[in-house]
């Protein structure tokens, strides 16, 4: 879909988009008498998420001319995720009543930023039109092509920076999004190091890949007992942003879980549901989604991405319970679950983060634990921290992404479950507190740098259509994490 801005003149022609607050029904500038009249018959109030669609015979060229008109929820409460909600059903009903092209008219309400407003807008719209379809024999034409956001002369500067923005972001969000819903055996580890390269070449950021002797060379054992069963050999990717060459000890570092199948290993998982272990790169495909992003924007700052791609099959090549593996820090691990993986794989990506690539912040981003799930659902990130400063800095890019996180505990208390007698630590916790101690294990291998990781297992992946979302990879996290960059900055 193309979204673009114009200059608003009374003239325009065709269909368009209106919203209007709950509480601003009477007030407002209504594009015309009879959409008003026309909304009141069908009851229309405002509320968010609600739309109306209307048609009237304007008056000077006797065409027929709809009105899309979307709910905002009361005016003081408006937030950027509720415009974005209101964008996505209010697109859904264009599409359903078939039109080509609509014009959003003048955004008036001075309660959020403009440029956030149109940003906002902007994003839902792309997110909204996105598809996973490439393996449809015939796929469903959409009807709606394009978004056009008028504006007055006097907004310009803010709305072309919203658009700009918006569109970078949307871009990379479903970018990421194709990585996610591609299947395990097209998106291979090489597949996915290969996708970082494109990504790399698209949006201006330095990409390096490593293969297995590279990989061994370094000492990233853990790593490698991971993807020890599979054909498909392991990728490390190094994606390099550095925007603030003049402060080179200041590197946030993203780590990325790049499972690009999860069986569960000899602990396998059960029969139902596993093909859902498809999705099991998301961490990935956030961290190369962002860097994306970054790079486009060319934020001024260093940031540097790893992902440790590899596959959890099960064959006689592959890693057993009760193993004691080593790690690229030096750290002996006792093997209780083959299918707790993932941290394995982030511990060595992590530590290598901070030692080789100098990372003086490290961020991770995984699919970490079914546990997550349980506890926080599909619509919230589970986040653990060794530093406050760092979580109200993702909660502050998390309300201009609307992607909600909540903050676990990561009491000392915790850090037990993850020993045992016979080796340094066990990549499980038990079955209690799942999502602080996964998190806690990566904790262990970041020398103690600000540290902070994010659980998406729950907010990876939509089971059905919702808002501006489609079923399948959500994108979650490439949005979040150019925030949380920025603010860096
Ligand atoms: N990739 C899974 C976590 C997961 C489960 C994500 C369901 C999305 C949906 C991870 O590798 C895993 O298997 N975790 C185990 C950890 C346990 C063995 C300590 C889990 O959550 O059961
Ligand atoms: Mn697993
Ligand atoms: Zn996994």
């Amino acid at each position: 879909m193309d979204v673009r801005a114009l200059l608003y003149s009374p003239d325009v022609t065709g269909d368009l988009l209106f919203f209007v607050a709950e509480d601003g029904i009477a007030e407002c500038k209504w594009p015309h008498a009879a959409v008003q009249t026309l909304c009141e018959a069908q009851g229309f109030a405002g509320k968010l998420g609600e739309t109306a669609v209307c048609t009237y015979v304007e008056e000077e060229t006797a065409n027929l001319r709809k009105v899309v008109v979307g709910g905002l929820g009361k005016a003081a409460e408006l937030c950027l995720e509720k415009l974005r909600k209101a964008t996505g059903n209010a697109l859904k009903q264009a599409e359903k009543h078939k039109v080509e092209t609509l014009t959003m008219l003048p955004w008036d309400l001075n309660l959020l930023p403009l440029d956030a407003v149109v940003r906002a807008v902007v994003e839902a719209a792309l997110l909204n039109s996105y598809r996973f379809d490439r393996y449809l024999g015939e796929s469903k034409e959409q009807s709606l092509k394009s978004l056009q956001i008028s504006y007055a002369s006097q907004q310009e500067v803010d709305v072309m920076r919203g658009l700009k923005l918006g569109q970078t972001l949307g871009h990379a969000t479903n970018m990421a999004r194709d990585l996610v819903n591609e299947p395990a055996n097209s998106m291979t580890p090489a597949q996915l190091a290969e996708e970082a390269i494109k990504a790399g070449e698209t949006f201006g950021f330095a990409v390096e890949v490593m293969e297995r002797d590279a990989i061994e060379e370094l000492g990233m054992t853990a790593f490698l007992e991971v993807g020890k069963a599979s054909a498909n050999s392991p990728r490390f990717i190094v994606m390099r942003h550095l925007g603030k060459p003049e402060e080179p000890e200041q590197i946030l570092g993203l780590v990325g879980k790049g499972i690009t199948f999860d069986s569960g290993g000899l602990s396998i998982k059960p029969a139902q549901g596993m093909g859902g272990m498809k999705f099991d790169m998301g961490g990935a495909a956030s961290v190369i989604g962002a860097m994306s992003a970054i790079a486009a924007e060319n934020l001024h700052l260093n940031v540097v991405a790893v992902v440790a791609a590899c596959e959890n099959l099960i064959s006689g090549t592959g890693y057993r319970p009760g193993d004691i593996i080593g790690s690229m820090a030096g750290k002996t691990i006792l093997i209780e679950s083959t299918d707790a993986e993932g941290r394995l794989t982030l511990a060595d990506a992590a530590h290598y983060v901070v030692t080789k690539e100098r990372a003086s912040t490290v961020v991770d981003v995984a699919t970490l634990t079914g546990a997550a799930i349980v506890a926080l659902g599909t619509v919230t990130t589970g986040v653990i921290t060794n530093d406050q400063g760092l979580y109200e800095r993702l909660q502050a890019a998390s309300d201009q992404s609307g992607e909600r996180v909540w903050q676990l505990p990561s009491f000392p208390e915790y850090r037990e479950q993850n020993k045992t007698h016979q080796a340094d630590l066990k990549n499980t916790g038990g079955r209690e507190a799942g999502t602080i101690t996964g998190g806690l294990f990566i904790e262990a291998f970041v020398e103690e740098k600000p540290w902070i990781h994010l659980d998406i297992a729950g907010t990876c992946f939509a089971a059905k259509d919702r808002e501006y979302l489609r079923e399948g990879a959500t994108g979650v996290g490439v949005r979040l994490l150019y925030h949380f960059a920025e603010s860096l900055i």
